[in-house]
């Protein structure tokens, strides 16, 4: 627990606690929730509300069954976890918008002060359609514990072309004839090949994440163009829909699961490549301004097993006064409830630069 901080608000000095938990180191092991059950909350976040309780959103995965919906457990501590229920419920009515047997993957929730509302984002796979739909819903509610209730399910930003493309004079047309990976083909990718391809319907999001800035600006951070691309596009003052701003960064870059914080006005980035389900290494990316110019550096693990994130993918960075911690998925494809959980701390080397290390 820190002490105790001064706050300037509306010219009055105000004295508010600012309390904040250790937050553990996980590496693998099963982690009991208050039931004595495996806490099943995957690729998901932690949110501290107003209440001072910690709030862990995530994937409730069943073995065969379809997906319940997003799962919250709660805690003083970071912790000891209390499993308080699926959160965002999928609905039996057919033709609703989060509909049983969707996949539903990397929940992120986030609170506007101005509405008062909790806005939670996922990643939204249509039933019956495996990845193909990649869109992406919104639901919010009044109370961290929900019910969460979907708006809507879509794609981003449709007729809207982003901030920092290169302008051909024509667009480039989609062709799969073109050879992946080739310089060709790099310079396809960047012209916005994909881009121009899904003009129209809106642009594809799957693994994804949401950052609330300092000056309450909110993004959603998402993989698209068939996974190739990272687009970063601003939310508007609701948090509950896009502002038709974004930006593509590192084209045909190939990163999935993006978790990001910011730090002394520096913003990182850690993805991961993309290999489905089993892990690869990590990625880590800065800029100075979320939609400005952003930079790839190396792979910021460090120690044994650091060539494939320890065996995990990211999925979330947890702020709580100093302490940042990397939390991500040890994914078990057979058994995905059986997903294991990897925290660790994010330190910061001599020159400044991020780094996650486990010995
Ligand atoms: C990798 C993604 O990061 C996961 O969230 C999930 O979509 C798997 N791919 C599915 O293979």
């Amino acid at each position: 627990m820190t002490g105790i901080k001064p706050t300037l608000l509306s010219g009055l000095i105000l004295i508010s606690y600012a309390c904040h938990a250790e937050i553990p180191v996980v590496a693998g092991d099963i982690w009991p929730d208050s039931d004595g059950l495996h806490i099943n909350c995957h690729g998901g976040c932690v949110t501290k509300a107003s209440d001072g309780i910690y709030y862990w959103y995530g994937e409730h995965r069943g073995t065969d069954t379809p997906q319940e919906g997003v799962a919250c457990y709660t805690s003083t501590d970071l912790k000891n976890w209390h499993n308080r229920g699926i959160v965002m419920p999928v609905s039996d009515t057919p033709g609703s918008i989060v509909e049983r047997g969707s996949t539903v993957e990397r929940p992120k929730v986030i609170y506007n002060a101005s509405t008062g509302k909790y806005v939670m984002w996922f990643h939204h796979e249509l039933k019956g359609r495996g990845y193909e739909a990649a869109q992406v819903a919104v639901a919010t509610a009044d109370n961290p514990l929900g019910p969460f209730v979907p708006l809507k399910s879509s794609r981003v930003n449709a007729g809207k072309l982003p901030l920092n493309m290169i302008r051909s004079k024509t667009a480039p047309t989609y062709d799969n004839r073109t050879e992946w990976w080739t310089p060709e083909w790099y310079a396809l990718i960047r012209e916005g090949m994909f881009t121009y391809r899904d003009l129209a319907g809106g642009q594809m999001s799957r693994d994804m994440t949401l950052f609330v800035d300092d000056d309450s600006t909110a993004y959603h951070i998402y993989s698209s163009e068939d996974n190739l691309t990272l687009h970063i596009a601003e939310l508007d003052s609701t948090f509950t829909s896009h502002s038709g701003r974004y930006i593509r960064i590192f084209p045909g870059g190939h990163n999935e699961a993006p978790a990001i914080f910011r730090h002394e006005g520096r913003y990182w980035m850690i993805t991961s490549g993309c290999t489905g389900w089993a892990p690869n290494e990590a990625r880590l990316m800065w800029a100075d301004s979320m939609m400005g110019e952003w930079h790839q550096l190396p792979n910021p693990c460090r120690g044994e097993g650091s060539e494939t994130t320890f065996g995990a993918q990211g999925t979330y960075i947890l702020r709580d006064g100093d302490d940042i911690t990397f939390m991500a998925d040890i994914w078990n494809p057979e058994s995905l409830p059986d997903s294991r959980y990897l925290w660790l701390p994010v330190k910061f080397d001599e020159k400044g630069i991020p780094y996650i290390y486990k010995n």
